[in-house]
């Protein structure tokens, strides 16, 4: 089943590459640059959010080889882990003056580029969000993404899945959230999503939030990162669960994930179900290992594909295939989007949901 939905998502990249074939009403003569959007040896800039998750990183050497290998100059830049919304607005506005075509954007704050793609805009450059959604806005063309909802749907449903299975005598438990980065509009999909599924639990009584802290704002993990959600872990641990048993977590990712098991293990309590995301090596090792209980398989090598495949389908002048024009309001638009499905991993179906990625098998194992 799980197998069937990675499929799913890589059988969707085929298909948005096939839509780009048959919108074509032309077929390209060779070397027949006359109906293309743009020259086919153009630079396309991908401008990537500091490396919170492996995701960024890895995105950044697939986006490289992809583009390079379609025949395009690639410009593709991490922005760093200081300074990280001026230094990526600066990276958008080199890409726009040395003449992108396209800009792929995962945004460190997608509040903060509206200038910077509007000028990008004027300029005549297509902007796709990556990933993240750029807010605010008339000047995004295109979103690209895991369907974040769905992922936190997934992760809240997992988190009553593990918390059944680990605590079958139990009928109430107790939990904590736990949210990302106020910045990236994702943290409040990936909320929304799981608490699509959990409030109801928390308005009959099945979970109890302990701590009390069941808004966004109040469960949000700064920056996404690890220091934060573990100090906050911590913090709530020494206040409320004294001789209380903590059941389980909602986090939204692997990292956090780590850090919030990290400081349950250092106040000595017994390891609570924990949620996660993005299938990374340190966290599959962990679920194998009986510690961590899920994570979500986004495909980071589907999403570039995709994303490849929207840029080669606007060099030869036709529309991308989009597959979802009602979901994503940025606060002016509801961005056309492309979303893959996301996957939930335990260490049930581990294997095979890595089958086809030699890294993550790998890490199942051990
Ligand atoms: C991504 C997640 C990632 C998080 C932190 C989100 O926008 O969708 O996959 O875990 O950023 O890097």
């Amino acid at each position: 089943m799980k197998k069937l939905l990675t499929v799913a998502a890589l059988t969707a990249v085929t298909a948005l590459a096939l839509a780009g074939c048959s919108t074509r009403t032309e077929a390209p003569q060779a070397g027949g640059e006359a109906e293309a959007g743009f020259a086919a040896d153009s630079l396309i800039g991908v401008a990537l959010p500091d490396g919170t998750s492996e995701n960024w990183v890895l995105a950044e050497s697939l986006f490289n080889d992809a583009l390079t290998e379609a025949g395009f100059e690639a410009d593709v830049q991490n922005a760093p882990a200081s300074n990280t919304v001026a230094e990526q607005q600066n990276q958008i506005n080199s890409m726009v003056t040395n003449g992108a075509k396209v800009i792929i954007i995962g945004a460190k704050d997608g509040a903060q580029l509206s200038s910077q793609v509007e000028a990008a805009r004027d300029a005549g450059v297509t902007v796709i969000a990556y990933d993240r959604l750029i807010l605010n806005t008339e000047a995004v063309d295109y979103y690209l993404a895991f369907d974040n909802f769905r992922v936190g749907e997934l992760q809240g449903q997992a988190l009553l899945d593990g918390l059944a299975a680990k605590f079958p005598d139990a009928d109430s438990y107790n939990v904590e959230l736990f949210s990302g980065s106020p910045d990236d509009n994702n943290a409040g999909v990936f909320f929304d999503g799981a608490m699509s599924v959990l409030q109801p639990k928390i308005d009959d009584g099945t979970l109890n939030v302990v701590s009390g802290q069941v808004e966004v704002g109040q469960t949000a993990t700064q920056g996404w990162l690890a220091q934060n959600a573990q100090s906050r872990m911590d913090t709530i641990l020494s206040a409320n669960y004294g001789s209380t048993e903590l059941h389980g977590v909602l986090s939204p990712n692997d990292t956090l994930a780590r850090a919030i098991l990290e400081s349950v293990r250092a106040a000595g309590k017994p390891l609570p179900v924990v949620t996660g995301q993005d299938s990374e090596v340190e966290s599959v090792r962990s679920i194998v290992a009986g510690e961590q209980y899920m994570t979500i398989y986004k495909d980071t090598r589907a999403l570039v594909a995709a994303a490849v495949e929207m840029v080669k389908t606007l060099q030869a002048g036709n529309e991308p295939e989009v597959n979802d024009t009602e979901s994503y309001d940025n606060g002016v638009l509801v961005v056309p989007s492309f979303l893959l499905d996301p996957v939930v991993v335990t260490s049930e179906n581990a294997a095979q949901a890595y089958a086809d990625n030699a890294d993550l098998l790998a890490a199942t194992e051990g």
